[in-house]
């Protein structure tokens, strides 16, 4: 065949070549462009679907957002609130596809797992708005202003800010993981809080709460509220996972106890 003939046909195959291709790579770009629409609500829903999604998510997830969703490296899913949108084609869309540009990239499990997860994930935003607290929540905000809660922790931008905001703590925590939280402080302390006993080559020790520590130093919070740097050069040992700073309230009288949890349980937050 003439050289231009063949020219012309190898350009075509090459070109019907890479055409067939073409959506292949946008999908493994992790475009935003996904194949199939997307379900405008979750097909899989169930409770079982949700406890599915649990197991997923321990798998998969935690290990960025936390065992309970509580944030680390990855976004606090316990607010209800998403920056991408919290509508489940939304949600899907930012676990299947993950987040172009941030840590969060697309899992890999089947389309049904994804959905799954959507299902877990909404369940982890709204752990608080299906129960209701036995106590009574007016007397539990007294318990909280005498008990010293407000020393370390703030409701509506009022107390402490060393332990995490409250305002909405009835909306994101669940009542069990809320007398959990008073009772044995220690057992799910958020990735965010952990605890950090720095020892000093001078043989000082300060104990805080680890706010960020790159090559050259450590820089925590320590239980007075104040901000604390350390060069690494002075540093002799960083002691992790400390028992948590919150003391624990077991020894509560129960109605005490019972009522607090009551008014923790009303913080809905703002909107
Ligand atoms: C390597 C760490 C990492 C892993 C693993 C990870 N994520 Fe993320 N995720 C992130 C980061 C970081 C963001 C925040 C991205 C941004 O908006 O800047 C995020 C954001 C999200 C968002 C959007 C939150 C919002 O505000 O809109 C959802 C939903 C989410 N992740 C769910 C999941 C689920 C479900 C899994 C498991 C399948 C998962 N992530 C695995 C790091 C991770
Ligand atoms: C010395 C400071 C301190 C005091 C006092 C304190 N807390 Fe805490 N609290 C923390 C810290 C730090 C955390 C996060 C780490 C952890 O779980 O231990 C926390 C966690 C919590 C959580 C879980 C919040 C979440 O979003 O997961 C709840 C609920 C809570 N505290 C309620 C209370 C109540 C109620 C009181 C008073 C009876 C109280 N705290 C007293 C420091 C304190």
């Amino acid at each position: 065949m003439p050289l231009s003939l063949w020219i012309c046909c190898s350009f075509a195959l090459l070109c019907t070549a890479l055409r067939a291709q073409a959506p292949q790579n946008a999908a493994l770009a992790g475009g935003a462009a996904p194949v199939a629409p997307i379900a405008a609500t979750n097909p899989f829903s169930s409770e079982a679907d949700i406890q599915q999604g649990s197991a997923l998510f321990q798998a998969h997830c935690a290990v960025c957002h936390g065992a309970t969703g509580e944030g680390g490296r990855g976004a606090d899913l316990t607010a209800g609130l998403y920056r991408r949108g919290g509508r489940d084609p939304e949600l899907y869309a930012s676990i299947r596809f993950g987040i172009p540009g941030t840590d969060m990239a697309p899992v890999r499990v089947t389309d049904d797992a994804v959905w799954k997860l959507v299902a877990f994930v909404k369940r982890l935003g709204s752990q608080g708005l299906r129960e209701k607290a036995p106590g009574d929540p007016i007397a539990g905000r007294q318990v909280f202003q005498t008990m010293s809660c407000v020393v370390c922790h703030s409701v509506a931008k009022e107390g402490g800010t060393l332990g995490p905001d409250l305002t909405d703590v009835g909306r994101r925590r669940g009542l069990k993981f809320l007398a959990e939280s008073l009772a044995k402080p220690e057992a799910d302390i958020p990735i965010a809080y952990r605890a950090v006993e720095v020892v000093l080559k001078s043989g000082a020790t300060v104990s805080g709460i680890r706010l960020n520590r790159d090559d050259l130093s450590i820089q925590l919070r320590d239980p007075g509220d104040n901000f604390r740097s350390f060069l690494m050069a002075n540093v002799k040992e960083i002691r992790y996972d400390k028992p948590a700073l919150m003391p624990s309230y077991a020894a509560l009288d129960p109605k005490d106890f019972t009522d607090v949890i009551a008014y923790l349980n009303s913080l809905k937050g703002a909107p």
